[in-house]
């Protein structure tokens, strides 16, 4: 279900309804709600299931309230000037509220302040926005995790499986992990702090690790794939573990082991997410464990934020929300 989202970004350009919520039978005296919702790349596969839970989550929350929604979909396709662009669209059109998904999340300043001068509030999710960008106006949001939680989630899992298969993982035995790191995009909230948050876990749970390499691949599960494929031709069976700071990089790691000449050659690997992919994996034990990244707990923070700002109210009620940030708690998947 989560690989189906294969909308036409042409279509999306073109009209500003598709991918819209249901209509309520009623339409004359029934609220209406329209909400723009901009992703940074559709690509990204921890990005489609969030794309997957916030359409259901409206069309739950329009049943619920009797409450007509539009929602648009617009993929930002890597870009932040096509982004910036297509807000004043969803502004131009009227639009009641805005969904974020940041692609440079350094660089959120043009759209707030579209959005003030036109009073239409924003809820960013997933890409944080800097917090000096957070205070420029009073009706943005934030919907996302705490990067270092997910981190130490993953050196929790990593320790209990060392625990339980020391010999497997430390195939030299030299009492120390020879590890590669995967990581996210550089400048990412969630990478460079989760990656140093998993290690220090592991570390101070008593393991001692060696890093043999480690590069960013951008999310991507082919970036992924490729960097392991390197790092198998130089290191070859010395690699024990593959830690990645998400589930697609893990699953293109677990492409290249599977496809290296040497069969025997076998790494402990982690991700971050817990999709669809990695889920299976871990079933059938070729992955150690994932952390669970709340798609569905961050839908419904956005939809909730989406509806209560679109309405004008000020919002409440929001599980884990201080200041104007919402941070859902991760959880862990192991085998
Ligand atoms: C997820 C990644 C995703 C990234 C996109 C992270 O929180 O763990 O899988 O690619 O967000 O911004």
């Amino acid at each position: 279900m989560k690989l189906k989202w294969a909308v036409s970004v042409l279509g999306l350009m073109l009209s500003m309804v598709l991918c819209c919520g249901c209509i309520a039978e009623e339409k004359t005296d029934t609220e209406e709600l329209r909400v723009g919702v901009l992703v940074y790349n559709q690509d990204d596969l921890f990005i489609q299931s969030v794309r997957d839970e916030l359409d259901e989550c409206f069309r739950k929350t329009e049943r619920e309230e009797s409450c007509r929604i539009t929602v648009s979909f617009f993929d930002s396709m890597g870009s932040q000037l096509t982004q910036n662009e297509q807000i004043d669209t969803f502004i131009e059109n009227g639009y009641d509220v805005l969904c974020v998904n940041l692609v440079d999340r350094t660089d959120a300043a043009t759209i707030i302040d579209k959005g003030k001068s036109a009073n239409v509030p924003i809820v960013f999710f997933n890409r944080e926005p800097v917090s000096a960008d957070l205070e420029r106006w009073d009706r943005i949001y934030y919907v996302g995790t705490d990067a270092a939680e997910g981190g130490k989630l993953q050196g929790e899992i990593f320790l209990d499986y060392y625990e339980k298969h020391r010999e497997t993982v430390d195939k030299n035995g030299d009492g120390v992990i020879q590890y590669v790191l995967l990581e996210g995009e550089p400048g990412h909230q969630d990478a460079a702090i989760r990656t140093e948050s998993c290690i220090k876990r592991i570390k101070e749970g008593g393991a001692g690790m060696e890093r043999l390499a480690g590069a960013n691949a951008n999310w991507k599960l082919n970036q992924g794939k490729e960097k392991m494929e390197a790092w198998l031709q130089e290191f070859g069976d010395e690699i024990e573990a593959v830690i990645s700071n998400n589930d697609a990089m893990a699953l293109g790691a677990l492409d290249a082991l599977g496809k290296q000449k040497w069969s025997k050659i076998q790494a402990a690997v982690i991700g971050l997410d817990g999709i669809e992919e990695a889920r299976i994996a871990i079933q059938e034990k070729r992955m150690i464990g994932t952390v669970i990244n709340d798609a569905e707990g961050q839908a419904e923070a956005i939809v909730k934020l989406a509806l209560q700002l679109g309405r004008g109210e000020p919002p409440k009620n929001i599980p884990g929300m201080e200041k104007r940030v919402v941070r859902l708690p991760y959880e862990l998947l192991t085998q």
